[in-house]
């Protein structure tokens, strides 16, 4: 009776994970519309604005940082200033406000990722975020689950490690 019930809780408890997780991880083909029809295309593929020069904090830490309204203003006080676009740059900035970005990439809270370990090792942006640079609006393009980051630590070209703890709180 009781391993039974045990059982029962577990399934339920285990299907309530995946399928909480299934909410919270955006999934392949995820690309929600944004704010300000930002384009990386145009930016990073056209005018070859470097990754790291709006994506500053990537590769020290865990998160790699979103570009502030001061950052786009580097350029937009200048540039296109007549653009719809662009004046909603603007207004953020004048009103003082940041752009409100939707979260594209998001692990659920209970697995452990940082950009850091994996910038040390070499691993470019394209493994995981797919050519960004031709990209008009951003889109997950990998599975982003659990046996997506396994397979790639188990490669013997980088031998990461693949114990639960690695990457589980
Ligand atoms: C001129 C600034 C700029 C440059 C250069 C730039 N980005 Fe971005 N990036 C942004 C902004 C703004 C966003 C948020 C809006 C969006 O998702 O389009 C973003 C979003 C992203 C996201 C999605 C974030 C999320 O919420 O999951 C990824 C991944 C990304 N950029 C990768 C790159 C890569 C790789 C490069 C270089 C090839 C690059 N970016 C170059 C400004 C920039
Ligand atoms: C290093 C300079 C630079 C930075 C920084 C920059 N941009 Fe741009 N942006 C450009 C250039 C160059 C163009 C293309 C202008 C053209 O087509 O003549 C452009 C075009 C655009 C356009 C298209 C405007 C239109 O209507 O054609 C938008 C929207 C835009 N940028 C948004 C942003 C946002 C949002 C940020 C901050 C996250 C940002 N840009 C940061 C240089 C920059
Ligand atoms: C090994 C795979 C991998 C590589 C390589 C990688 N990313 Fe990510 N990136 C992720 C994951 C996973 C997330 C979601 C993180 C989360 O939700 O906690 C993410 C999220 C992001 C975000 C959203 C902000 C954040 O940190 O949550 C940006 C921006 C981004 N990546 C940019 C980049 C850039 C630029 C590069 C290259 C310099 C890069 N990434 C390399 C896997 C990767
Ligand atoms: C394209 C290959 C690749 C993918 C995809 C990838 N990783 Fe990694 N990962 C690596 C490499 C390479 C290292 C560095 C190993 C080293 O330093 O020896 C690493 C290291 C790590 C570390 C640090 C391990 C430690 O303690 O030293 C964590 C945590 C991690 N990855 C989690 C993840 C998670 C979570 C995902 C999926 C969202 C993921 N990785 C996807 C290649 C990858
Ligand atoms: C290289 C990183 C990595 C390793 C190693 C890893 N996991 Fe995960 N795991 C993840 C990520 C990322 C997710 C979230 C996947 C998603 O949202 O689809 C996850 C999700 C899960 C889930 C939730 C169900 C699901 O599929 O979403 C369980 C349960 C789980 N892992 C157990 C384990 C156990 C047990 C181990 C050791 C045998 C382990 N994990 C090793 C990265 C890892």
């Amino acid at each position: 009776m009781r391993s039974r019930f045990l059982k029962i809780t577990m399934f339920v408890a285990l299907a309530t994970l995946i399928g909480f997780s299934a909410c919270i991880n955006p999934r392949q083909g995820y690309a929600p519309t944004q704010p300000i029809a930002f384009s990386h295309q145009l930016h990073a593929g056209q005018n070859q604005i470097p990754c790291r020069y709006c994506h500053t904090s990537v590769g020290e830490g865990p998160h790699a940082s979103v570009p502030s309204v001061n950052t786009c203003m580097n350029c937009h006080s200048l540039v296109k200033t007549n653009s719809p676009e662009v004046r909603k740059i603007h207004a953020a900035w004048k009103n003082d406000e940041p752009i409100e970005w939707v979260k594209v990439h998001d692990l659920p809270d209970h697995a452990r990722f940082s950009h850091q370990p994996h910038i040390t090792a070499g691993v470019d942006c394209v493994e995981c975020h797919g050519q960004v640079n031709s990209m008009e609006v951003i889109e997950v393009v990998k599975p982003f689950n659990m046996g997506w980051c396994v397979n790639c630590h188990r490669q013997p070209e980088y031998n990461a490690p693949v114990d639960c703890v690695t990457c589980h709180y």
